[in-house]
């Protein structure tokens, strides 16, 4: 049997991990700007992860939802504290694609209604409703067409609020990223995010913050949305909630209500899962990576801003994206084989760095010089 050939592969069979460093077979060193497209979050085979995930496993990895699982309790207790969000309510899934469609589908069932504000650019997953909401059609099949979707533009709070003030009563959610991912690393603007919690207050919607790349302190707060100082009704979560274990989330307020089946997942919540995830904050907290993330992503920042040959240098944290002229069409490439550094990268023109929240001011002062060697060769 061959794989189904969906994903455009770089000919590198990594084999092993460390920190913000990989090998791969050959034993070649490569430094790791991407995270695995943000997933890494306190390094890669962080011990006190590996040492979880073993004891766990030893223990009982998986029972389906119709017992107790007392580390759910102890992952969300514990999630209440590093968020503040002590009174919401922890719902656990896989993915970020999962996490979006439930928080859909509740606040569709909290308000009775069926229209979703998302915004250009957008990303939130490619399941039926959340690739509804991405504003790609290229991945949206016929049958995943609907138009209980609006799309308005990022950035936009004139245009949100007149859509609200003629239709305000049929919106069920809007759906935002803190910081786009997938669509460049694009900010959203305080005053922006002000004017969703506003308009969603006035006509009883739902904000939900698409927190799956940029949450779990990427940005340098817990979620990204922290820096507008507005609350979400509900934050979605993944990627870097279980530093490569699957696993995802969605963190509901308490004026949303849960009623018995309204949602349910096998393999959601899974005591494996949770065990990684309890890792992951116990990390965060203990080593100081939402800190280390702000302090290493202005260092970055400032960096790339002083280098020429790049422009629009962005983001927020280790979530950075920067413009590459025409000439420099085949930096990344050249980044991952000629200097052995993974970077990311939105189409058509953006450079996206997404390194675990735990890389040391070394391993990016190390990213600094060789790119700057790798654009110098570009100069004429
Ligand atoms: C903002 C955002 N939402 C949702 C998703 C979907 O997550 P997953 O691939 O885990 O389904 C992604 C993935 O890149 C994302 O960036």
């Amino acid at each position: 049997m061959k794989l189904f050939d969906v994903y455009p592969i770089n000919d590198i069979n990594i084999t092993h991990a460390k920190g913000s460093k990989v090998w791969d077979e050959n034993q070649n060193e490569y430094l790791d700007m991407y995270g695995g497209h943000a997933v890494i979050s306190i390094g890669h085979t962080h011990p006190h992860w590996v040492h979880n995930i073993e004891s766990q496993l030893k223990k009982i990895a998986f029972y389906s939802n119709s017992i107790k699982i007392p580390i759910q309790e102890e992952l969300a207790h514990k999630l209440g504290a590093v968020t503040g969000k002590k009174n919401y309510q922890l719902f656990l899934c896989n993915s970020g694609a999962e996490a979006n469609e439930n928080a859909l589908k509740l606040a569709s069932f909290h308000t009775g209604r069926k229209k979703i504000i998302a915004f250009s650019k957008a990303f939130h997953g490619r399941t039926s409703l959340a690739v509804a909401a991405t504003d790609n059609p290229s991945i949206i099949a016929p049958v995943n067409q609907t138009d209980n979707i609006v799309f308005l533009p990022f950035n936009d709070a004139d245009a949100l609020e007149l859509y609200f003030k003629n239709h305000g009563n049929e919106i069920a959610a809007v759906i935002v990223e803190g910081i786009q991912g997938v669509g460049g690393i694009n900010v959203a603007e305080n005053s922006f995010l002000l004017t969703i919690r506003k308009n969603c207050d006035q006509y009883g919607a739902v904000y939900v913050a698409d927190s799956v790349q940029c949450g779990y302190g990427r940005s340098g707060k817990f979620f990204s949305h922290d820096f507008a100082g507005v609350e979400a009704d509900i934050y979605s979560m993944a990627k870097g909630m279980g530093n490569g274990f699957p696993i995802g989330g969605i963190i509901i307020s308490p004026k949303l209500k849960a009623k018995h089946g309204m949602l349910g997942t096998t393999f959601g919540g899974n005591h494996l899962a949770c065990a990684a995830a309890l890792a992951v904050l116990e990390v965060i907290e203990k080593e100081h990576l939402m800190h280390n993330a702000t302090k290493v992503g202005e260092f970055l920042a400032a960096s790339l801003k002083s280098i020429e040959a790049i422009s629009a240098v962005r983001g927020r944290g280790l979530m950075i994206g920067f413009d590459v002229p025409e000439k420099l069409k085949n930096l990344k490439k050249d980044l991952l084989f000629k200097y052995k550094i993974f970077t990311g990268e939105a189409k058509p023109n953006v450079m996206r760095l997404l390194p675990s929240l735990a890389i040391t001011m070394e391993e990016a002062a190390l990213f600094i010089q060789q790119l700057k060697h790798a654009i110098e060769h570009y100069q004429d």
